[in-house]
């Protein structure tokens, strides 16, 4: 996938970085906690990966003219700005991560390559009514797990099952902004707008607003 750096709006960006282009880049911009967390992964592509994420969120907030405040993780492992303002997503994978900023609205993103198994996988994060209209198709199971991960990181609780909280209505390879719902929670009825974009065999979906 394109590395790239977008504005969302005056108030959101978001930025795919190729891990190994940026694996010499520095890390001075990380606050005392973050350089500490970053020295305490042993596993190199680990390391890598969670570097990338880092420096995603930096040029996106960079795009927006916003400050790196440096982020901590909550109790559930979702990251929020040192500051108290705004709310991150970032998402790691062999080769990329990527990030996601907005000032005032939470948000989610997700990075997955295409892969068979998630077929087979379907009775785990799917319902029937969602298998049924995802037929057999690899991509399409791929673009439905990738949604319903952003949509929990968006909401970043533990304990919201994307089988049994998270709907995703049904959808073809044509579109490009997905409707999901989370139901059957303290959370239900909070709707959600994920947009889908692909580039050979690599899915991005975030939230948006
Ligand atoms: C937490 C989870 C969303 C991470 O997703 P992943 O595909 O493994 O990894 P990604 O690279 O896309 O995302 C990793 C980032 O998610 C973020 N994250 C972790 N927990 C989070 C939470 N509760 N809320 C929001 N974001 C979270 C972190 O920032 C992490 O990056 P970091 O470790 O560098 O800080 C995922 O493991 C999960 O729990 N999914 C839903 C649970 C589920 O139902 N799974 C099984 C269904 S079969």
């Amino acid at each position: 996938m394109q590395t790239k750096i977008e504005k969302i709006s005056p108030l959101s960006a978001l930025a795919i970085k190729n891990i190994l282009e940026v694996s010499q880049n520095g890390t001075d911009f990380l606050s005392f906690r973050e350089k500490l967390a970053f020295a305490n992964i042993s596993h190199p592509e680990k390391k890598l990966e969670w570097k990338g994420a880092r420096i995603a969120i930096k040029s996106a907030l960079d795009c927006i003219s916003l400050p790196y405040p440096g982020f901590v993780k909550d109790e559930h492992g979702k990251s929020f700005p040192m500051d108290g303002y705004g709310f991150v997503s970032l998402t790691h994978t062999k080769g990329l991560a990527a990030a996601i900023f907005h000032k005032e609205m939470p948000v989610g993103i997700d990075l997955d390559y295409v892969r068979e198994k998630v077929v087979r996988l379907g009775p785990k994060f799917l319902n029937d009514f969602e298998m049924d209209f995802l037929g057999k198709d690899p991509v399409l199971h791929t673009i439905a797990w990738s949604a319903k991960e952003s949509v929990f990181k968006c909401q970043g609780k533990k304990g919201i099952s994307l089988k049994n909280n998270i709907r995703i209505s049904p959808f073809t390879l044509e579109d490009k902004i997905l409707d999901c719902k989370i139901e059957h929670s303290e959370y239900s009825d909070h709707f959600y707008k994920v947009k889908v974009e692909m580039e050979g065999d690599i899915v991005l979906t975030y939230t948006i607003w």
